[in-house]
């Protein structure tokens, strides 16, 4: 890969809606080319501290070269944020004043042609974030039953022809890149549908298949909202209905004091609110930044404040959570990070 070629997202938005503070401590879960991040850099200066993450090896190293000049102020990893709780807790990086999804993928490895993410350059059909990961989309191509590849590109990518695809696909197979798999697709689906290329939702079923996106999404949010302290951030960009529904349904329902079935008459759950909104509604971007960065047109932010209840502070047993302690008793307890060391494992 070569200079960084990444435009942030909804950047000045995602600045406003982490409450970016001076002598703050963020985490920047999808580092990225880092434009997020240098921002947050700049907006908690002095003192400000980042810790970024990102599964991509080869995404770090280019962050870190483009974040030299704040390399007193950051923790760069090169982990997969489905870590994220365990990450924090072997650098004592908690609690922090704001957590930032921005999903998906860059410029960087869109544009990277041997990494099999885009449908418009041939290349190994890989999709992997990380050479770490056993499974490429070929594995998942090449070896699922016709009834699986249609169940997962329906899934994963919302595709009307998920049938018609998966039985092309399996007549063909082996496929083995990128340009033989969009053709067995257009001979189903024929050219373009709008401003979408046939090819779009199968890759994105795959894509997200290989890198278990919707399963690491759902378990990272929920250690996020325990990593926050009191009145700490989390903001998410996401960028297509699958994952907003995701972000959208968790922070919905951590902002609800009962989530009781409709139709209850008195609350049984128990529930206890440790979110508040603070966009109501979805911030999506201005028509000047989509014609700018085409890419950002699909981005959808929702951002939300970690409360803390009176539950929090005297709930005991098993079901004290990690966010619970650390507001009860302060940003920082040592005491208290020695005993989750001892309980997470280490990475
Ligand atoms: C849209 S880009 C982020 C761009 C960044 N905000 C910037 O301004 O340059 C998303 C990044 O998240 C990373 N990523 C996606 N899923 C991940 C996961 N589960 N764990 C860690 N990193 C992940 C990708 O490798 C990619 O670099």
């Amino acid at each position: 890969m070569s200079a960084p070629t990444h435009i942030p997202v909804l950047l000045q938005e995602t600045i406003e809606a982490l409450a970016v503070q001076p002598g703050g401590r963020y985490i920047d879960c999808t580092l990225g080319a880092g434009g997020h991040a240098a921002a947050i850099l700049d907006r908690s200066s002095p003192g400000g501290q980042l810790l970024g993450i990102d599964a991509d090896p080869e995404v770090i190293e280019i962050a870190k070269a483009r974040l030299e000049a704040y390399s007193s102020s950051i923790l760069l990893v090169n982990e997969n944020f489905i870590n994220l709780e365990a990450i924090c807790i072997k650098y004592d990086f908690l609690p922090v004043h704001g957590i930032l999804f921005d999903l998906g993928l860059s410029s960087l490895q869109l544009n990277n042609h041997g990494r099999g993410f885009s449908f418009q350059h041939d290349a190994p059909l890989d999709m992997r974030l990380s050479p770490s990961q056993e499974v490429t989309a070929a594995d998942i191509i090449n070896t699922s039953s016709e009834a699986e590849l249609a169940h997962l590109i329906k899934t994963y990518g919302e595709e009307g022809y998920s049938h018609q695809i998966a039985h092309r696909v399996v007549q063909e197979r082996p496929i083995n890149t990128t340009l033989q798999l969009v053709r067995s697709i257009e001979q189903v689906v024929g050219g373009r549908r709008g401003r979408l290329h046939p090819a779009t939702k199968t890759f994105q079923a795959l894509r997200i298949a290989v890198n278990h996106e919707l399963e690491h999404l759902k378990a990272a949010l929920k250690q996020a909202i325990n990593l926050l302290g009191f009145e700490g951030r989390l903001v998410v960009i996401s960028y297509h209905s699958l994952e907003d529904r995701i972000v959208k349904q968790l922070m919905q329902q951590e902002s609800r004091d009962c989530i009781c079935p409709p139709g209850v008459p008195t609350c049984v759950c128990g529930h206890r609110a440790c979110l508040r909104l603070i966009n109501k509604r979805v911030i999506t971007p201005s028509p000047t930044e989509v014609q700018l960065n085409p890419r950002s047109h699909s981005a959808k932010l929702r951002a939300a404040e970690h409360i803390i209840t009176q539950d929090e502070y005297y709930r005991t047993g098993e079901e004290h959570s990690l966010s619970a302690q650390l507001n009860a008793e302060g940003w920082r307890r040592p005491a208290l990070l020695k005993k989750l060391r001892a309980t997470f494992l280490m990475l």
